[in-house]
């Protein structure tokens, strides 16, 4: 690959320093104590374009710290240098009724998508032939805080021990559920440090990210960096399925799912996943749903 064609991410240091009893007591609308001072620089000769980092995750008491990072023209990570610490995340009650796989009829093969899917609205959360679809046009309510699924989590449990058993580089630290309260921190964070458009491009808006289901796992690498080695990426889209998962934001997808590629952001599916996943389809497609941009 041709070296001017790199583009060189030049990621200052973000430090975020959340407090999580404030987050938890509610600070909707607020910018929280979040400062984020980051940039990509795409060096190809004469041009140099400043965007933004589009490392978030994590919402609890949080210290980041990235620096040099190299990504090809489509965008994909060559290397990880993204440091996060976080404080361990709250569980709550099980939400396993609401990670059950669609029946057969709808999920047994990718070509069935085409067929309208059974939509049902409970208490604010949007269900697709029984999947919670959690997107930038099907948000959650703000008071809708399950912690993390058990379910999901004991699925993950199992994905992290056969990376490890691989001698994948992957951490058993992950940054799972996120409150409504949280994601508004961290959401608010981003634009203040970045505008609200580039904010946008990989920061849910509060009661829009998948985290707050509590199905939705950011796997990092043993040194707490977000997870962008080509190696684990790679096994992850080969693999996540087997466990009931599926890469949620992939390159290629972004005017679908509404997203930059996170390589490292698993959603639990349970059995549902290995069809999504040989399917080659993004979740929205998959089940038929609107996803895109915000309304
Ligand atoms: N980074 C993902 C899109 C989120 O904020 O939920
Ligand atoms: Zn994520």
């Amino acid at each position: 690959m041709e070296k001017s064609k790199y583009r060189i991410v030049l990621a200052f240091s973000l430090l975020t320093n959340l407090s999580g009893g404030a987050m938890m007591a509610g600070c909707s609308g607020s910018s929280a104590n979040l400062a984020s001072l980051s940039s990509e620089t795409l060096l190809d000769n004469s041009s140099v374009i400043i965007t933004d980092d589009p490392y978030d995750e994590s919402g609890k008491s949080e210290k980041r710290t990235m620096d040099l990072r190299q990504v090809d023209e489509s965008g994909q990570r060559l290397e990880s240098d993204s440091e996060i610490e976080e404080l361990p995340s709250v569980v709550h009650e099980s939400l396993a009724s609401q990670t059950l796989p669609v029946n057969e009829t709808t999920s047994s093969s990718a070509s069935e998508t085409t067929s309208s899917p059974v939509i049902e609205n409970k208490e604010g959360r949007t269900y697709a032939n029984g999947v919670l679809v959690v997107n930038k046009k099907h948000p959650v309510p703000a008071d809708y805080a399950p912690g993390v699924d058990p379910e999901a989590q004991a699925a993950l449990n199992q994905l992290l021990d056969a990376m490890q058993s691989q001698s994948l580089n992957v951490s058993r630290d992950t940054s799972n559920y996120r409150s409504y309260q949280t994601q508004t921190a961290l959401y608010n964070g981003y634009v203040n440090a970045q505008g609200q458009q580039q904010a946008d491009t990989f920061s849910a808006r509060p009661g829009f990210s998948e985290h707050q289901t509590g199905l939705a796992f950011d796997l990092k690498d043993a040194a707490g960096q977000l997870l962008t080695s080509p190696t684990e990426a790679q096994w992850l889209l080969d693999h996540a399925a087997e466990y009931g998962f599926i890469v949620r934001y992939q390159a290629g997808k972004e005017a679908i799912t509404g997203y930059q590629a996170e390589p490292w952001h698993l959603r639990y599916l349970g059995e549902l996943a290995k069809d999504v996943a040989a399917s080659g389809l993004t979740l929205e497609e998959y089940l038929g749903v609107e996803g895109g941009d915000y309304q």
